[in-house]
């Protein structure tokens, strides 16, 4: 895979890569609803660029679909994984906010739950739009929560924790989804949502805690680990009051959709 210098105003991945798959995972027919949405929305035959492409939970099923994709991303060892999956899969190392290639190349480009990592989201918008061709699309997708489902409101008590210390969670990249829409609208594209499925999914408050505790999310990636077992001590005592057993299930409405953007 070509190399570049790796921007320090992202978050590569690399210390997920072991984990990513087993942890981020799309129920088999969303994933297949994914693919399929994507193929329908890029025109037929054009290159497709993947920024952020990771371990390929989104491209490697649109790769064995023999989709033109190429797929670039900071972390070679997310790519790696990709790699595993399908050996012939275009890969590089790039960085999403400087693309290594020339104007009006692709079809269509996509980003799933990557703006929020790179500190340079509003370069990367003008980079997408300058190298897709007329009547390309670019297709994003961000990660969804019901703020009252228990996972968003755990996590929003422990973002409030940590701020409360004195530490940031925040990533480096667009702080939400309508700041992204705001800036795609103010350079004078048409955005759209394109719903693509829902689906249900159980987690316990327990496991919520765990995966704080486990730093398995990249909001806490970057707070020290004193402050990190201080709230989630506190979490857990918040926890046990507001959900008393906490290893009850408690069903999360998930959903995945596209903004389709044109410019
Ligand atoms: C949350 S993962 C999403 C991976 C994949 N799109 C998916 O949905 O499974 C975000 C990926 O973006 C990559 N990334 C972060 N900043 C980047 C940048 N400036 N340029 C390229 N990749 C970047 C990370 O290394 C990571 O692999």
């Amino acid at each position: 895979m070509p190399e570049c210098e790796p921007t320090l105003t992202s978050l590569a991945f690399d210390r997920a890569a072991s984990n990513y798959d087993d942890t981020r995972a799309l129920p088999a027919d969303i994933s297949g609803r994914v693919t399929q949405a994507i193929l329908d929305l890029a025109p037929p035959g054009q290159p497709i660029l993947e920024c952020g492409v990771g371990t390929g939970r989104i491209a490697a099923p649109v790769l064995m679909r023999g989709a033109p994709l190429i797929g670039i991303d900071l972390s070679i060892e997310m790519m790696q994984r990709l790699r595993a999956k399908v050996q012939r899969a275009p890969l590089a190392q790039a960085d999403i906010s400087r693309l290594p290639f020339p104007d009006a190349t692709f079809g269509a480009i996509l980003t799933v739950h990557v703006l929020h990592l790179v500190g340079l989201w509003r370069e990367a918008l003008r980079e997408f739009k300058r190298v897709l061709r007329p009547g390309g699309a670019y297709l994003n997708s961000h990660n969804f929560r019901r703020p009252d489902s228990p996972n968003a409101r755990l996590r929003e008590r422990w973002h409030n924790l940590v701020e409360a210390r004195g530490y940031s969670w925040r990533r480096p990249g667009a702080q939400n989804h309508e700041q992204v829409v705001d800036e795609l609208r103010s350079m004078g594209a048409h955005v759209e949502e394109v719903f693509v499925g829902s689906w249900t999914q159980t987690v316990t408050p327990q496991q919520e805690l765990e995966s704080i505790a486990s730093r398995v999310h990249s909001d806490t990636w970057d707070v020290p680990d004193d402050v990190l077992a201080g709230t989630a001590a506190e979490l857990r005592a918040w926890a046990i009051t507001e959900y008393r057993d906490l290893s009850t299930p408690v069903p999360i409405e998930r959903r995945f959709s596209f903004d389709v953007t044109r410019f």
